[in-house]
């Protein structure tokens, strides 16, 4: 019975076997976003990777070609499927039958962010986990918008997002 020490009703092992979401405004995706995509889909069958709409951030790419940059940069996994989202990250996974909400921890520094983010979400949805994965070392320090900045100065890219997400670059900054 120890698996009613928890808010979930999963029995051992179980949790593994669901749903799992990636979510981020991936503007644009990165090596690290990708990393930590292919971590979840060697634990889980199904994962869903969200790309929030994330109007606020002004995103440098509109949803459309974020939501196509992912799916291209993803077609060697098996059991990925990408889709939008707006409004809450843990009413989306419910709406994907999402048990787990995978993040990934950078660095220290991503911590109190994501143990507020993981605990206000617990709090709305106690059935949803949030499982953190740590991305390959060589991408702790990467992000969207270190990649933007060095892309829009012409600097060198190709070490931080793959081909597809190199080309738009690119082709936005040229
Ligand atoms: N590798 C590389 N970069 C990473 C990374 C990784 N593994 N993980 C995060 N990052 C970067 C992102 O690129 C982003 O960089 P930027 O700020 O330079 O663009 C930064 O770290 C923040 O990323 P993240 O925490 O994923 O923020 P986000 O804006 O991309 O996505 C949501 C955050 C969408 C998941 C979150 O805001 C959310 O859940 N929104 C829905 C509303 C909601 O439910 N709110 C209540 C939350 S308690």
């Amino acid at each position: 019975m120890l698996w009613k020490n928890t808010d979930t009703n999963f029995k051992p092992g179980e949790l593994m076997k669901q749903s799992a979401v990636c979510a981020g405004t991936f503007d644009p995706l990165t090596f690290g976003h990708l990393d930590v995509i292919e971590r979840a889909s060697r634990i889980f069958p199904r994962v869903v990777v969200g790309v929030a709409k994330s109007e606020a951030k002004s995103p440098l790419f509109s949803l459309d070609e974020r939501i196509d940059l992912v799916r291209t940069s993803t077609t060697h996994l098996l059991g990925i499927e990408v889709k939008s989202f707006s409004g809450l990250l843990v009413d989306f996974a419910e709406q994907e039958s999402a048990s787990v909400i995978v993040r990934g921890l950078r660095a220290f520094s991503d911590f109190e962010y994501e143990f507020q983010m993981a605990l206000t979400n617990r709090q709305m949805k106690p059935v949803i986990e949030t499982l953190f994965l740590m991305p390959k070392q060589d991408y702790s320090y990467v992000s969207s918008s270190n990649v933007r900045e060095i892309a829009k100065m012409g600097g060198n890219i190709d070490q931080f997002v793959p081909a597809p997400i190199l080309k738009a670059l690119h082709g936005r900054y040229s």
